[in-house]
């Protein structure tokens, strides 16, 4: 059965690691799951008065509906000051509101983090974390993401050069893929 995946990148920036990282992935992926990358840099930031509302704002409601139709999600993010960018905490947000309507509600879900650094955004990859086990996302714990050493990683087209690193990330979404169909609600 195929799964649709919703990829969120927690970074805007042009030549972003981790926006190419999420192509890679994307490319890398099994058959069985059908990627798409949703933009969340034009998300306004989360303001609870406009979901007080009658009719809360425009693209935040256009967001919800999007990430509703898929069945899992995937976040390929940034470390900024050891957490999350504030782009994509602000997208988690909107998505889980209003109070009671989250639209992340069991969807099975994964983390890669990407930084230049040595650490792989371990600190971001588990602060991602918290919010997932608080929105009832599962997340795949195994095998966790940390990459690192981003700035040597990709080509000139963005393609990885290590075959090692290569192989890690093929596997990376063959256990997600298992981990969607294992974690989706079952068709009753
Ligand atoms: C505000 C800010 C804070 C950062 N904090 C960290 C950090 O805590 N840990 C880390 O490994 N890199 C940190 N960095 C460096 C980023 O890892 C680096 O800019 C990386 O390229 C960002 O990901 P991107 O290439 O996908 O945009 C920070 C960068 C910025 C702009």
């Amino acid at each position: 059965m195929t799964r649709k995946i919703a990829v969120f990148v927690g970074s805007l920036r042009k030549e972003s690691f981790n926006r190419k990282m999420a192509r890679v992935l994307m490319a890398l992926a099994p058959e069985s799951l059908k990627l798409e990358m949703i933009e969340i840099g034009t998300l306004p930031l989360y303001n609870q008065d406009f979901d007080d509302q009658v009719k809360p704002l425009g693209p935040w409601i256009g967001f919800r509906q999007k990430v509703k139709s898929f069945d899992g999600v995937l976040f390929v993010t940034p470390e900024y000051n050891r957490s999350i960018p504030g782009v994509l905490k602000n997208a988690i947000d909107v998505g889980s509101r209003p109070y009671g309507q989250s639209v992340w509600t069991g969807k099975p879900g994964a983390v890669v983090s990407v930084s230049p650094g040595a650490i792989g955004g371990f600190g971001a990859n588990h602060h991602l974390r918290q919010c997932l086990v608080f929105l009832d996302i599962p997340a795949m714990q195994q095998p966790e993401a940390y990459i690192g050493g981003a700035a040597q990683l990709f080509d000139a087209e963005g393609n990885i050069t290590n075959p090692a690193t290569r192989q890690f990330l093929v596997e990376f979404m063959e256990a997600f893929a298992d981990w969607v169909e294992t974690n989706s609600p079952k068709a009753s």
